[in-house]
């Protein structure tokens, strides 16, 4: 039987894909309503992890950040040896290398496979998964995993999938970021976004305008990406690059913006694209840009 912790946003339909595909599995949330309707499906709800532990030899994870990924693990560990981890969380390499370490010494192999892709892609089967650790494990569960994953990217360790997750995810919310300050300095002088589109959309940033410009316009969204979880993504990545002695000045600003707009601006729970509501929000009013305008 499978174990599956962790049924938030991208936990659940990642859970509700390998009972849809014919796995066993035993779910278990700390938030026990959230896992309930999987029931439905055929998942044996657990009370405790520990349960889990008894029921499942291989465990995939979808938690939050480094906190939860270590409580979860280090119940799991303390259950039963020899349980095979499948981190699907968006965590640390500091905390992945110690997870890791942790496993291996009670005999568990850990794999590391944080994904690419949101809530509606891993509904579809459709996420990209860069994996790192044992590859012998990993090959084992290819199959199992496809149940949610369309591709999976060895790229070595656990520690070494959990940097590049961070990275690639500095390049997302960089051209979020970037469209979202480039739509507000078109709008501070009159320019409405479709005219900036135009001339964007001839051009190589064409992408980047498909992805996000009407997930940045349109207004009262469903949440597919909690601007607390930007905001941690970014802090760790920052982190990452700390514990190498790397500055990421750029990454640190991302950190403060996104960390601004959950805390300040009220909107952790948000979409993390409401972060150009937040912006906006900083700017001065039209009659006040005219009288505190620096340039003549
Ligand atoms: N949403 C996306 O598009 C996306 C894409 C790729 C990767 N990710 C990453 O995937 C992970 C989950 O994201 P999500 O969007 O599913 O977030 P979410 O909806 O907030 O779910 C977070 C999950 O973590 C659990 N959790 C939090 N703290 C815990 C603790 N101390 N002990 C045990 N469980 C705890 C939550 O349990 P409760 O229900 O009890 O709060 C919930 O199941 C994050 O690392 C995120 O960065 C998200």
């Amino acid at each position: 039987m499978l174990g599956f912790v962790g049924t938030g946003l991208m936990g659940f339909p990642m859970a509700r894909r390998l009972l849809e595909s014919g796995y066993k599995v035993v779910v278990w949330n700390r938030t026990v309503d959230k896992a309930r309707p999987l029931q439905d499906l055929g998942a044996l709800l657990a009370s405790s992890l520990r349960e889990v532990a008894e029921k499942a030899d291989t465990v995939m994870v979808m938690v939050s950040d480094d906190e939860a990924s270590e409580a979860v693990v280090r119940e799991l560990l303390s259950s039963r040896k020899g349980i095979c981890f499948v981190n699907h969380s968006t965590v640390s390499p500091t905390h992945t290398l110690q997870a890791r370490r942790l496993a291996e010494a009670a005999g568990s192999a850990y794999l590391a496979v944080p994904v690419m892709g949101g809530p509606s892609e891993a509904q579809r089967g459709e996420l990209i998964g860069i994996a790192g650790g044992d590859q012998e494990a990993l090959e084992r569960l290819r199959q199992v995993l496809s149940a949610y994953i369309r591709e999976l990217v060895y790229v070595g360790s656990p520690e070494e999938a959990a940097a590049v997750k961070l990275a690639v995810n500095s390049l997302y919310f960089t051209s979020m970021i970037g469209l979202a300050e480039a739509i507000l300095l078109a709008e501070a002088w009159g320019v409405e976004p479709p005219k900036l589109f135009q001339v964007a959309d001839r051009l190589w940033v064409k992408a980047i305008i498909e992805r996000y410009g009407e997930r940045l316009l349109s207004e009262g969204k469903p949440v597919r990406f909690k601007m607390r979880l930007a905001a941690k993504d970014m802090f760790y990545a920052l982190k990452a690059g700390y514990d190498r002695g790397q500055p990421l000045p750029h990454i640190a600003a991302l950190t403060q913006i996104f960390l601004e707009a959950a805390t300040l601006g009220g909107m952790g729970e948000e979409d993390y694209t409401n972060v150009i509501r937040f912006l906006r929000s900083r700017a001065a009013s039209t009659a006040q840009r005219s009288q505190t305008t620096l340039a003549p």
